[in-house]
């Protein structure tokens, strides 16, 4: 792919980002509640694909060129789609906005579509690193959590993985049902041998409406209890900061200078557009924030993007109040927190000190010798309601 080198400092400037949609995968995994659908009749993967290239060119009309400094190709499962549709979405990010020198690309993919001839395909268009969905390496864990592979196909797909790209990461779900420290421990560190500098690993959430969901308000489900999950939490952190992946955000680990670039634009409360069905974007607008997000069900967003040039369905802009609380809240799940002056100078006030006072003497927030505010420790396992307390 030519990259149309807009600003070759754009890694320095405030980053862009632009996240990219992809809706489908080949089944629906009974804990997840992401914008994800099954399309047994096949999806026409070329009409998407020319809409992507319309809310692309549509959203670069109302930002202007813009220097991308990082893609994220998420979904659903982003390696069901052919590298043909990959590089024209990156062509077409390129021509409207136009991708940085050195950009983070990142594509997830599902270890059952992991092909070396896709993924050969990928880093042609432009792909530099890959997100893989490994979530166990236990057998009967993967079945139980719906999986289509086994963890020697995941493994294998890591190594397809490790062989063509030079960044990669994949994800792991734990405190899962009847999970002991000890097999969590063994899982891990195995894990840890196959990582290279970056890991995701998550606890299972009981999110509503998923068939997860039901199971467990049937009683038919049984998570770990809270100590129980917190003993899980402590083990995964020093197992990984004594295998040099400290967490740099609650969820995510990687050694120092291999964060994802991509996510922490979230984190850091940065720009970002997105683009394809259920996508959410922050913009920038003068001092305004503006939040978009695109209509979820994949084939009424096509047809909005053809009809109209967007799937858009909300253009908010923010107050003041609701982007400093925004900043808090995505700022707070990173190990390095966040800046209170930039908080005060987005919405004129500062953070209740008087409740940043309670919850220091209660050891759950810290203040750093540059003055940022972020959690302990200790603090992060209660991170909601630390949050939930200092936000306004
Ligand atoms: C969009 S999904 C993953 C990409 C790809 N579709 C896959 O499943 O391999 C992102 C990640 O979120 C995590 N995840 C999804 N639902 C979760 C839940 N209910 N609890 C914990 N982690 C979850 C999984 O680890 C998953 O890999
Ligand atoms: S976890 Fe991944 S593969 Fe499973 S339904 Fe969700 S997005 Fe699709």
């Amino acid at each position: 792919m030519l990259l149309n080198m807009v600003n070759m400092t754009a890694i320095a400037t405030p980053p862009f980002a632009v996240y990219v949609h992809w809706p489908f995968c080949l089944s629906k995994c009974p804990y997840c509640d992401f914008n994800s659908h099954v399309r047994h009749g096949g999806v026409d993967e070329a009409r998407f694909v020319r809409a992507f290239e319309r809310e692309i060119m549509s959203s670069a009309e109302r930002t202007g060129a813009r220097a991308v400094s990082s893609v994220f190709f998420g979904g659903g499962t982003p390696s069901l789609m052919q590298p043909s549709s990959v590089q024209a979405i990156l062509d077409a990010i390129d021509k409207h906005w136009g991708i940085a020198a050195g950009a983070e690309i990142t594509l997830e993919a599902n270890p059952s579509s992991v092909e070396a001839t896709r993924f050969r395909g990928y880093r042609a268009a432009g792909v530099n690193r890959v997100s893989l969905g490994v979530q166990s390496l236990d057998d009967a864990v993967l079945k139980e959590l719906g999986r289509l592979h086994t963890a020697r196909e995941a493994l294998d797909a890591v190594g397809v993985a490790r062989s063509i790209f030079e960044r990669y990461s994949f994800d792991l779900i734990y405190a899962r049902p009847r999970q002991t420290l000890a097999a969590w421990e063994a899982e891990l560190k195995r894990a840890i041998g196959e990582a290279a500098e970056h890991l995701s690993l998550y606890q299972l959430t009981i999110e509503p409406e998923t068939q997860f969901a039901g199971l467990y308000a049937a009683g038919k489900l049984a998570i770990p209890s809270e100590d129980l999950a917190r003993d899980l939490y402590d083990l995964t952190q020093w197992i990984c900061v004594d295998a040099g992946l400290p967490a740099y955000e609650i969820s995510n680990h990687a050694r120092p200078g291999a964060e994802c670039r991509h996510n922490l634009v979230y984190w850091r409360g940065h720009e970002y557009a997105g683009v394809g069905p259920g996508a959410h974007g922050r913009l920038n607008t003068g001092l305004q924030r503006v939040a978009t997000e695109t209509e979820k069900r994949p084939e009424s967003w096509l047809m909005r993007v053809e009809a109209t040039g967007t799937g858009q369905t909300v253009n908010e802009t923010l107050t003041p109040g609701e982007t400093a609380d925004e900043y808090l809240l995505m700022g707070l799940r990173l190990a390095e927190g966040i800046e209170p002056a930039r908080y005060l100078a987005l919405c004129g006030r500062e953070i209740n000190p008087r409740r940043v006072a309670i919850l220091h003497e209660e050891g759950a927030v810290e203040i750093t010798a540059d003055g940022r505010l972020r959690v302990t420790q200790s603090g992060f396992p209660l991170l909601d309601a630390v949050v939930a307390d200092l936000a306004a």
